[in-house]
Parts: structure tokens; sequence; C-alpha cells
């Protein structure tokens, strides 16, 4: 039985409109001098990468950039940024972008200190120690990267999806200013708010902490749902009810834009010490085998999923149900658990995100060797308040179809 808890996070947070302008003295005070940012094409042509260049530059820090990310990053593309942090000397790396970019940059901070291969990391808890200066700027609001221990990879040529997890991978610190989301367009700001949801509702109805089932010797940076996870999670679902149907339809609504930035760091701190289960263990076959990306699985997955593991968590899906629904009191009885899925099935259908596996391409004939991969995913699974055997998995595939 485990009887206490713990919380990690980005080691600082710079948070609100224009705080990108801070950057170049904060990275001063880190000692750095050089940095590589990492970041991609589309932001570069989104002017974000001068937005963050210049302060830095001002601050009389130098900056050389690798534009070489792309989404759902392959292998690569670390390694690309890896060779581009050398031959600069970097002294820190600075991810500018979506979760993608992001992680492109954590994961090359685990290898340009500890060497080897980025695969060498894949797992929980496997970095050995404190990795190269790490700092992270959303420019989506959705991950949470920026204050999360994960870095999502996709192996290409094993056509699978993988991740390191490890406290050593938060930022040193992390700027999140809502105005660099502005240039997102809808359909981004669609899957990127909804992976959010995905994440704050995972740890919001995790298994208890108590309740932890941990094998003895195993460690993980997940711990199952705690008060403090708690509070993060409950608040980023009410500010996702308020603010995704804003930002989709009007990107340059800037209340919508903070509230979601918000939203997003606030469910990627819950997460990223409660967990995440079933939702994001169907994600990663889904991925592989039709390549949506991870917003559009997970919010796909999440009502199917909820009305799974609702029945555990009666209480939890009344609140969520008052927090994205009407704001009526809902009373934590069976019809909660329809309610709120049936919330999140309008929202997603408000925001354009598909509602089955058939409008993405999924064929029947697929979901069993999606199940058999989804169920090899015991790290997260266990986070689920209803323990999972393979035929759930089964039963929620065949209904998400
Ligand atoms: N590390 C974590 O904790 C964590 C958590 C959840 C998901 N992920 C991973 O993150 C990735 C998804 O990240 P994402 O949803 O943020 O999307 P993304 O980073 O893949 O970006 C999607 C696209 O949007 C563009 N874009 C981003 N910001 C923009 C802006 N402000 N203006 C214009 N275009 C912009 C990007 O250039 C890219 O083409 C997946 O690989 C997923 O597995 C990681
Ligand atoms: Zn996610």
């Amino acid at each position: 039985m485990r009887t206490t808890w713990n919380f990690n996070t980005a080691g600082q947070l710079v948070f609100g409109r224009n705080a990108i302008e801070q950057i170049g003295d904060r990275v001063r005070q880190m000692g750095a001098r050089r940095v590589l940012l990492v970041t991609d094409q589309t932001l570069v042509e989104a002017g974000l990468v001068d937005r963050v260049s210049t302060p830095l530059s001002d601050a009389g820090v130098s900056v050389e950039v690798f534009a070489g990310g792309s989404p759902e990053p392959p292998l690569h593309a670390v390694n690309d940024a890896i060779a581009a942090a050398r031959d600069c000397h970097a002294e820190a790396l600075l991810g500018l972008g979506g979760g993608s970019n992001m992680d492109i940059a954590k994961a090359a901070a685990v290898v340009l200190t500890h060497g080897g291969a980025v695969k060498d990391y894949a797992g929980d808890q496997v970095v050995p120690g404190p990795v190269f200066p790490l700092i992270l700027v959303p420019t989506t609001s959705g991950t949470g990267s920026e204050v999360t221990a994960a870095a999502v990879l996709n192996d290409t040529e094993q056509g699978a999806k993988f991740s390191i997890l490890s406290n050593h991978l938060r930022a040193r610190f992390a700027v999140v200013d809502p105005l660099l989301t502005v240039s997102c367009p809808p359909a981004v700001t669609a899957a990127s708010g909804i992976d959010a949801l995905s994440h704050a509702v995972e740890a919001y109805t995790a298994v208890d902490n108590e309740a932890f089932p941990l094998p003895a010797g195993e460690v993980t940076i997940y711990q199952g749902r705690h008060p403090l996870g708690d509070v993060l999670a409950e608040r980023a679902i009410g500010l996702i009810g308020e603010s995704l149907r804003r930002a989709v339809n009007d990107g340059d609504d800037l209340d919508a834009r903070e509230g979601m930035a918000l939203a997003s760091t606030l469910a990627g701190m819950a997460f990223s010490n409660s967990g995440v289960a079933v939702v994001h263990a169907l994600e990663y076959p889904l991925n592989d085998t039709v390549h949506t990306p991870h917003g559009v699985g997970c919010g796909l997955f999440l009502p199917y999923v909820m009305r799974f593991t609702g029945p555990a968590r009666p209480q939890q899906m009344a609140r969520i149900a008052e927090l994205l629904g009407s704001g009526e009191v809902v009373s934590p009885d069976d019809s909660a658990v329809e309610l709120a899925a049936a919330a999140v099935e309008k929202l997603n259908a408000d925001i354009g995100i598909p509602l089955r596996l058939r409008d993405v391409g999924v064929q029947e004939t697929q979901l069993s060797a999606m199940a058999d991969k989804a169920f090899t995913v015991k790290r997260i699974l266990r986070v689920s308040p209803r323990s999972v055997a393979h035929e759930d998995l089964q039963a929620i595939l065949r209904a998400a179809l």
C-alpha cells in the first residue's frame, strides 16, 4: 500500500501574455550564453522563432536555430537536433513548438548528457541523472510537455511510438505565453485542446494513489490520483469547458487562448504525476495504424473510455458533466457517466474531432491487433480506476468503430 505521494513539475514556470519577452534575462540567469532553438519550419514562417530569438539576442544570448522538427517526431529528427547542438556548442536547448518539438528537445537533452542512442532511454525512469539544460516554450495548448516528464517519439522503422519517462526530463523553466498560440490553425487548436482534456480527465479519474497497483521493485513517475493532481485537473476541465470551442471558432479570442494555455499546463502538471490511462494506451496503436494526430485519437477515444471507467468514478463523472455541460448540478449516479461522456462527444462534434474509428479509416479487421498492442502498455493501463482486461479493450474498440 502506498501512503505517500509526491509532486514534480518544471523547475520554474513563467505564465502570461508577452511572458516570452522575459526569456533573454531568464536564460542569462541560468548561465547559458549560447542556445539551440529546436523548432520547425512552420513556426519559422509564422514568425514565432523571431518572437523568441529577439529577446534572447537583446539579452546577449546567441541563438542557433534547428528547424528540423516535425509532428509525431521521428527518431532522426532527434539525432539531427543532437548533431546541431554539438556543432554550435550549445549550452542549453530551447524547445519551441507543440509537443513534437518540445519532445525532440527533451530526448536530445538526454543523449547530449548521457551519450548512447535515443532508444536506450525508452521506458520509465531509465534516464540515469540530470540532463542538458532544457527550456520549453509551447506554441500549442495541449500536451503540457513544458511541465511533464515525458518525451513521445516515433520509431518509424519499427512503425511504433515509444516514450522516455523520467523526472530528469522536466524543464529547468517553461515560458507559457498564450499569445504564441494565436497562429494555431483551428484543426491544431482542436486536436491539442482535446488532448489536454483527455489528460485532465484521465488524471482526475485515475486509480487512487493508496490503491496504485505498483509491482514490488518497480519505479514509476505515475502515482495515481492524489489531492494536488485533483485540484489541477478539475480546474483544467473547467477552463476547457469555457474556452476550447471559442478558441477553435475564433483564434483571435485572447481570453479563450489564455484559458486554454493555462488549462493545458495545469493538465500537464496533473497527469505527469497522477498518470494517464486507457485513452492513451489505445492512442498508441491507433497512431501506428492510421497516423492520426495524437490529440485526434485521444479525443475520439475519450467518451468511449469514460463509459468503461465511469462506473468506478461516479462522483468525478458528475463533476465533469457539470463542468463541461450546462453547469447544472449533476448527481453522482449511473446517469452521470452518460452525461459526462455525452458532453465530451458534443464538444468533439462542435470542434471537428471525428467521433468514430471508421471516420479515420480504421477497419474492423484491424481492431484485434490494436487491442493486442494497447494491452502491452501496462505502465499506463494500471492507472485506470477499473482493471482492464484484453476483452475490455476489444469492447471499447468495437464500440468506437
Ligand atoms: N511530452 C508529453 O508529455 C506529451 C503529452 C501529450 C502528447 N505528446 C506528443 O506531442 C505531440 C503532439 O503535439 P501537439 O498536439 O502540440 O502538436 P505538434 O507539436 O505535433 O504540432 C502540430 C502542427 O502544428 C504546428 N503548430 C504548432 N504551433 C503552432 C502555432 N502557434 N502556429 C501555427 N502552427 C503551429 C506545428 O508546426 C505542427 O505542424 C505528439 O507526438 C504526442 O504524442 C507529448
Ligand atoms: Zn495526450
